[in-house]
């Protein structure tokens, strides 16, 4: 099969389209012939092997196989796979449970954990379910597990118009929520279209100094300092710092410990409920993904080159077939 390779760390140039060997499903796998498959801003910095801390977590040895989410059709499933059968279409993610993982969704073929897939949403396309998995995952579980979202409460989502923040804002409004989103200028319309209440144009408007206190803000860029975005909180609040630039966004990791609660970091987890959370968000027209741009799996790199660049309107996505 075709699968994106790289054997050093560096810029998206590393990036190959090569022959190699397609994967078996194990016992507990599930053969996905990949259709499409979306880019994260953590397939950048596996590309790139850094922050450092990267390398570390990855372990030692070459660079591991690129791409995380995925959409596509079951091809064959392992013997102890019950939930799945061939011809089945399903997104979700192409890594086993540790980040270690030797598989990588920007390939032909993908052999995962049947609990890493759901069936796939039937009204959106296989680009737009590719689109789902991490982003999907990290604006709810940062909303409803870490956020304690509630109907009625006031949201602020930083970061509104990519990957996260197209799903975030859709998101809480589907919890009842009272939502700000916060972008640049070019992405007011598209913000305000899938359902921000308020839109505040940052190259305007500097959100820590408004009058309104927000019970969940959900930042996704780390534009602004702790101590301001903590003055933006009411009483029970809670400031919940998804991503950013890491010399921003890993600091925020170290001041946790002395927030009280109310500065929360985490690493968003693939399962299957929350998959399903989202099909149905999605097939019950609450959530429809936002895809920026689409790629052939050829141009990779280029697809990499974009989404490093910080810039992306929803999600960027690769086509396999
Ligand atoms: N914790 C986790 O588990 C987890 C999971 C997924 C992602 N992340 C992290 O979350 C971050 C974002 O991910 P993503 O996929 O949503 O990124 P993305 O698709 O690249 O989105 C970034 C968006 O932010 C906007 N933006 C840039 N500067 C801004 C500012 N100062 N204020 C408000 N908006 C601004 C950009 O639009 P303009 O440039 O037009 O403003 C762009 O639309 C990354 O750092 C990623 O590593 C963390």
């Amino acid at each position: 099969m075709r699968a994106i390779v790289y054997r050093d760390f560096g810029t998206p140039d590393v990036l190959r389209l090569e022959e190699v060997e397609k994967p078996a499903p194990r016992d507990d796998e599930v053969l996905v012939a990949v259709y499409a498959a979306s880019v994260n801003m953590f397939d950048w910095y596996m590309v790139r092997g850094k922050p450092f801390v990267f390398r570390l977590v990855l372990g030692p040895g070459r660079p591991k196989p690129l791409g995380v989410d995925l959409a596509g059709v079951v091809e064959s499933v392992g013997r102890n796979v019950t939930r799945f059968k061939p011809g089945d279409e399903v997104f979700g993610t192409g890594r086993d449970k540790s980040v270690r993982s030797k598989r990588g969704s920007f390939a032909e073929y993908v052999s995962t954990y049947d609990e890493m897939l759901a069936l796939k949403p039937r009204n959106v396309t296989f680009e737009q379910a590719a689109g789902i998995p991490i982003a999907g995952l990290t604006a709810l579980q940062g909303l409803r597990n870490h956020g304690l979202l509630r109907r009625g409460q006031k949201v602020l989502v930083n970061g509104a118009s990519g990957g996260v923040g197209t799903f975030a804002v859709q998101i809480a409004k589907a919890f009842g929520a009272d939502v700000t989103g916060v972008c640049s200028t070019r992405n007011v319309e598209m913000v305000q279209r899938i359902g921000a209440d308020h839109v505040i144009d940052y190259t305007r408007e500097n959100f820590t100094t408004g009058a309104v206190r927000y019970d969940v803000i959900l930042d996704i860029v780390a534009s602004q300092s702790w101590p301001d975005c903590r003055r933006m909180l009411t009483d029970n609040g809670k400031y919940v710092a998804v991503g950013g630039p890491p010399r921003r966004a890993l600091p925020l990791m170290l001041r946790e410990p002395f927030t009280r609660g109310k500065l929360v970091t985490f690493v968003a987890r693939a399962n299957l409920a929350d998959l399903n959370v989202l099909r149905q968000l999605i097939e019950d027209g609450r959530v429809t993904p936002v895809v920026d741009r689409t790629y052939p799996i050829e141009e990779t790199a280029e697809a990499v080159r974009y989404v490093a660049a910080g810039h992306t309107r929803g999600k960027v996505v690769i086509t396999v077939r």
